[in-house]
């Protein structure tokens, strides 16, 4: 029987600097992944309306019969939507700069999804987040969410407790983008010329196999070349990589030195080396007045660019890894593929030696009925514990959410291995509750 259906796609954060990204790859992809509607949601309109204009524009010009439209109302945002792309970041880059600055100023790693920052960003998007699934679910109940917005480890842990049975599914480009890495080091096309094993937390995973498609172990040749090079590919691959990513990329080679058994996720650098990333940080001059000074002003700039010029047909936006994973997975359920694709979700057993109730990052098979994960086995000695004491610092900020508790947020902040200790943990929190005042819960 033929398979006619056309989706509904709702952008939640169509203010996002993703957002046109997301745009092009679907307007690309059509064949596969055919659209009637795409709608963008955001509760800052001025923003979003920058994206939008553009994108009405695009549409108009390669796909004229979808149903265009861009609103902050909750009801026709979240009414007849088949899945909900959602990336929002509540408190915006303000917010954000001082997750960066302020741990930093305390001489600790300030990051977005890492530590004091990635905790206090925690806090903030957890309501966010919920608020999105409960408009999913009122508006659209067949409908489902694909989350990017961070800290997407944290935020898991929220939605796994508060809404257990909702249709949302916690995602992260990050494995993405550096398997797309390790396919340009092999000479392959991209990602998909890969199979793969994987497991840890969000920002916290390692690779344990990396094969083609025939099943030839590509380890040894990625080891050879990481060790060295990082996931530092250069040339024109690297040509936009902006200096910060640069140094992630390369500081890889440390990183995957201390286990030279497996692969590591470039976020591990946090974790492994504080010290030397703080010396390499800027108090002043953090990811968010990079973000704000690159992508930020390219994608408003290019976006005004359209409108004034009243054509898209040149724009320099492209589908990236972020875009086409998205849009992939939300292939994979709709077609019900079982297509093999990373999750962050309850762990269950996916990895053995690991709390059942940590929310984990595995591979999983995506279907119509959403993920299904693999076993990935036992974690390492040395992975086991990393993995433990971060999932309690995560455990310990949505216990704080919940119960307004002070002493679990300083637990949290103070178990995380790159906080030296309960003082300066205390310090950064304290400088914390006064940032966080118009987001936080009062903590008693
Ligand atoms: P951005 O600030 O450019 O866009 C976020 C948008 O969300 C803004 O337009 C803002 O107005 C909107 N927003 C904030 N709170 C909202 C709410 N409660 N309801 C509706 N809209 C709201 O941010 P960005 O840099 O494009 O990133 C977007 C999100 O995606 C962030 O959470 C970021 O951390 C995340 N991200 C995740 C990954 C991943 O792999 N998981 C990768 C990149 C970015
Ligand atoms: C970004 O803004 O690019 C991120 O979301 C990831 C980061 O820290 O750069």
């Amino acid at each position: 029987q033929k398979d006619d259906r056309k989706f509904s796609v709702l952008i939640a954060g169509g203010g996002s600097t993703y957002t046109p990204g997301i745009v092009l790859t679907l307007l690309n992809g059509l064949d596969k992944f055919p659209l009637r509607k795409l709608k963008f949601y955001d509760n800052d309109g001025e923003r979003q309306k920058k994206i939008a204009d553009a994108t009405a524009i695009l549409i108009k010009e390669r796909a004229p019969e979808i149903e265009f439209e861009a609103t902050t109302d909750p009801k026709e945002a979240f009414t007849d939507v088949d899945f909900v792309m959602a990336q929002i970041r509540v408190g915006k880059y303000a917010m954000r700069s001082k997750d960066e600055k302020i741990p930093l100023k305390h001489g600790v790693v300030g990051q977005e999804t890492t530590g004091p920052g990635g905790i206090a960003y925690g806090l903030r998007s957890i309501p966010g987040v919920i608020q999105l699934v409960d408009y999913m679910e009122k508006y659209s109940p067949n409908a489902w969410m694909l989350n990017y917005s961070n800290p997407a480890a944290i935020v898991a842990e929220a939605t796994r407790r508060e809404r257990p049975n909702s249709k949302i599914i916690n995602i992260c480009d990050m494995p993405i983008d550096i398997m797309d890495r390790m396919a340009a080091i092999l000479g392959f096309k991209d990602r998909n010329d890969l199979d793969f094993r994987y497991y840890g937390l969000n920002h916290f995973g390692w690779w344990t196999e990396v094969t083609d498609k025939k099943g030839n172990d590509m380890m040894p040749k990625l080891k050879e070349y990481v060790s060295k090079n990082g996931y530092w590919v250069g040339g024109d691959y690297d040509a936009h990589t902006e200096k910060s990513w640069e140094e992630t990329f390369k500081k890889a080679a440390d990183v995957y030195k201390l286990d030279p058994t497996t692969l590591p996720n470039t976020y591990l650098k946090y974790y492994m080396y504080p010290s030397w990333v703080v010396k390499h940080s800027n108090p002043n001059y953090t990811r968010t007045d990079e973000v704000e000074a690159h992508r930020q002003k390219m994608v408003f700039g290019e976006c005004k660019r359209i409108v004034d010029a009243g054509t898209a047909k040149d724009t320099e936006f492209k589908p990236d890894e972020h875009s086409t994973y998205i849009v992939d997975l939300c292939t994979a359920i709709a077609y019900n593929t079982h297509q093999r694709m990373l999750a962050i979700i309850p762990n269950e057993g996916a990895i053995s030696n690991i709390d059942p109730t940590a929310t984990v990052e595995v591979p999983c098979l995506f279907g119509a009925n959403g993920p299904e994960r693999l076993s990935m086995g036992k974690a390492a000695t040395y992975q086991q514990g990393m993995i433990t004491e971060q999932n309690s610092v995560e455990k310990l900020a949505v216990d704080a959410w919940q119960e307004h508790s002070y002493t679990k947020l300083w637990e949290a902040f103070s178990l995380c291995k790159i906080v030296p200790d309960a003082g300066v943990a205390k310090d950064i929190l304290d400088d914390m509750i006064v940032a966080n005042k118009d987001y936080w819960p009062e903590l008693k």
